[in-house]
C-alpha cells in the first residue's frame, strides 16, 4: 500500500546565477498608462522588451494569471500575476503566485522562482507556494494516466542574497510542510472504496515509519476494544458499516521538551458520510469522502511536527468511522453513552461528527498536564453557508487562545474567522430523555455543533474548535497553490501553532 502518489519536488534556495531552463517572475498591475511592472529578484532581464511583448499578449498581471513565453537567457520565461503593484507583496500573495506558476508548469522538470522577496518569511512563502502547487493525484488513473503531465520535480527559489544556513533551514521546513500537505490531500482524495478506518490507520503508520521522525508512538483501538472501553460515540456511528471503526492515537514526545508544553489535537475521521439513516441526497453525498479531512490534518501535522523535532509534546487523536445505512445503523432516537458517561439521544444520525469527536475529546483530556486542546472537523454545512469555501471557523472557550491561533494561522497563509458560542443556543440541545440531544436549533448550526462539543471539554482547558467543512475540499477550479479536491487545510496552522507553543 503506497500512500504517496506524487513524488516530492526537491526544493532549493539560492542566490547564485539562474541556470534553469524555466524562469518565473512576478507581474503586477500599476494604475496608469504603462500599467504593467515586472517584479523579480533576477537581474539582467531586458525589461523594456519584455513589457512590450506582454502588452502584445494582453497580459494584465491579475492574480492567478500565468503567462508563458520563450525566454532569451532561459527556454521559458513565466509571468505570474501579483495583482496590484506594492512595495512589498506579503507572504500569501507570493505563496499563491508561486503556486499558480508551479501548477501551470506541470510537464517541466524544474523551474527557478525569482519573485520579489524582502524577508526570509517571504522567501519561505514562495518556496511553499511552489511546492504546494506541484501536486497531482493520479493514483487511480488507468488509461488516462499517460496523458497527464508530471508536476515540477525541481523547485529553485532565487533570492538576491541569503545566508546558507537560513536557506537550508527554509528548504527543510518547506519540504516537510509540502510532504505532509500532500499526505493530507492524498488521504482526502482516496475514495472510500480504498480508504476505511482500518486502512487510514495503516497509511498513517506507514507514513510515520517512512518519515525521518523519532519520538512517535502510534496505537489503535479496534471495534471490540472501543466497545468494551465505552467509546459509545465512535461505535454508534460505525456500527452500520462493514468497515469497523477505529480510534487512532499518534503521539510525539520530543527528546527535550524545552517549551514544557503539551497539546492534544483531535480530528474528525469519517471516511465516508452517507448521513446514515438520515440519508443525504446523492448531490450532497459525493464530496463526503472528504469527511476525514480533520483526522488527516491532525495525523499528518503530528508527523510533520516530529520531523521538525519541535520542542513540544503533541497527542493526536483520530476517531475513525464510516457513517453508513444498514439494519445495524444507529436509529434516530437511539440513546448512546459517550466515553466518560454522558448520554446522547441521536435524533439525527447525520450529525455524527460531534459524536465521534466527543469520545476522542474526553479521551484526550485524560492526559493531566495538557496546555491546550484543538479539534479539527468538517463538521457542518452551516460553516460553508456562513463563511464560504475558503474561510474556516474558529470557536473557543478562551478568547486569548483564539486570538493567538488566528495570528499564527494568518502567517501560515490559512484563512480562519472567529465565531461565537452563544449560551442561549445551549438549551436547544436539551433532550427529554438523555443528557443531550445531538441536534438543536437549526439556525446557527455551526455554533450549535460547537456548543455540543464544548459540553465535553473542561472549562479551564483552552480549547479551539476548527470547522473546516468548506475549505477542506475544493469542488471548484484550482487556484493559487490549491488543487481541485483535498486542499490540506489546517495542516499548516497546526504545525505553526506547535512552533509558536504560544498557548
Ligand atoms: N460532514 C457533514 C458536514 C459537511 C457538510 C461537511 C458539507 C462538508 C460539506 C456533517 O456530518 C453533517 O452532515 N452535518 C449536518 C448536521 C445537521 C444534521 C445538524 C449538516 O451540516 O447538515
Ligand atoms: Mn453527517
Ligand atoms: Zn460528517
Amino acid at each position: 500500500m503506497t500512500t504517496y502518489t506524487c513524488a516530492m519536488p526537491k526544493i532549493r534556495i539560492s542566490d547564485g546565477v539562474v541556470k534553469d531552463e524555466v524562469l518565473v517572475v512576478g507581474l503586477a498591475q500599476k494604475p496608469g498608462k504603462n500599467a504593467l511592472v515586472i517584479e523579480t529578484s533576477a537581474t539582467a532581464l531586458n525589461i523594456k522588451a519584455l513589457l512590450e511583448m506582454l502588452d502584445d499578449l494582453g497580459a494584465t498581471g491579475k492574480v492567478d494569471e500565468v503567462i508563458k513565453a520563450p525566454g532569451t537567457s532561459t527556454r521559458l520565461i513565466v509571468f505570474t500575476g501579483l495583482g496590484l503593484a506594492q512595495d512589498s507583496y506579503g507572504h500569501e500573495v507570493l505563496r499563491r503566485a508561486a503556486g499558480a506558476a508551479s501548477r501551470a508548469l506541470a510537464g517541466n522538470t524544474g523551474a527557478t522562482f525569482a519573485l520579489p522577496t524582502r524577508s526570509k518569511e517571504e522567501v519561505a512563502a514562495v518556496a511553499e507556494g511552489a511546492g504546494l502547487g506541484a501536486y497531482a493525484f493520479d493514483e487511480f488513473r488507468g488509461s488516462s494516466a499517460k496523458e497527464r503531465k508530471a508536476p515540477l520535480r525541481n523547485i529553485n527559489v532565487h533570492v538576491k542574497k541569503m545566508d546558507k544556513a537560513i536557506a537550508t533551514s527554509i528548504s527543510e521546513r518547506t519540504s516537510i510542510i509540502c510532504e505532509y500537505t500532500y499526505l493530507v490531500r492524498d488521504l482526502i482524495n482516496t475514495p472510500p472504496s480504498h480508504l476505511t478506518p482500518d486502512s487510514f490507520c495503516k497509511k498513517i503508520t506507514e507514513a510515520a515509519k517512512k518519515s525521518a521522525a523519532s519520538g512517535l508512538k502510534i496505537s489503535v483501538l479496534n471495534e471490540t476494544q472501543l466497545k468494551s472501553k465505552g467509546f459509545g460515540g465512535i461505535t454508534a456511528v460505525g456500527q452500520g458499516s462493514i468497515n469497523p471503526p477505529r480510534l487512532l492515537q499518534i503521539s510525539y514526545t520530543p527528546t527535550k521538551n524545552l517549551s514544557k508544553k503539551r497539546y492534544a489535537y483531535v480530528g474528525k475521521g469519517i471516511t465516508f458520510d452517507t448521513g446514515g439513516l438520515a440519508l443525504k441526497p446523492a448531490l450532497g453525498m459525493e464530496a463526503m469522502k472528504s469527511d476525514m479531512s480533520g483526522a488527516a490534518a491532525v495525523c499528518a501535522a503530528v508527523i510533520a511536527i516530529a520531523s521538525m523535532k519541535l520542542p513540544i509534546a503533541i497527542d493526536g487523536y483520530a476517531p475513525l468511522a464510516e457513517n453508513m445505512v444498514s439494519d445495524k445503523a444507529t436509529r434516530p432516537s437511539d440513546i448512546i453513552t459517550i466515553y466518560g458517561g454522558k448520554t446522547v439521544e441521536v435524533l439525527n444520525p447525520d450529525a455524527e461528527g460531534r459524536l465521534v469527536l466527543a469520545d476522542a475529546l474526553v479521551k484526550a483530556q485524560e492526559v493531566k498536564e495538557l496546555d491546550a486542546i484543538v479539534d479539527v472537523a468538517t463538521l457542518t454545512g452551516a460553516q460553508v453557508v456562513a463563511l464560504g469555501t475558503r474561510t474556516s471557523a474558529v470557536m473557543t472557550n478562551n478568547q486569548v487562545a483564539s486570538e493567538t491561533f488566528l495570528k499564527v494561522a494568518d502567517i501560515a497563509g490559512e484563512a480562519f474567522w472567529p465565531m461565537p458560542l452563544p449560551v442561549e443556543l445551549r438549551a436547544s440541545l436539551d433532550s427529554p430523555v438523555a443528557d443531550l440531544a445531538n441536534i438543536g436549533e437549526r439556525m446557527g448550526g455551526m455554533l450549535v455543533a460547537g456548543i455540543f462539543l464544548k459540553e465535553f471539554v473542561k472549562e479551564d482547558l483552552p480549547w479551539l474548535h476548527l470547522d473546516i467543512a468548506g475549505p477542506s475540499y475544493n469542488e471548484g477550479k484550482a487556484h493559487g497553490y490549491t488543487p481541485v479536491g483535498g486542499t490540506g487545510i489546517a495542516l499548516r496552522s497546526l504545525v505553526a501553532l506547535a512552533e509558536s507553543a504560544a498557548l
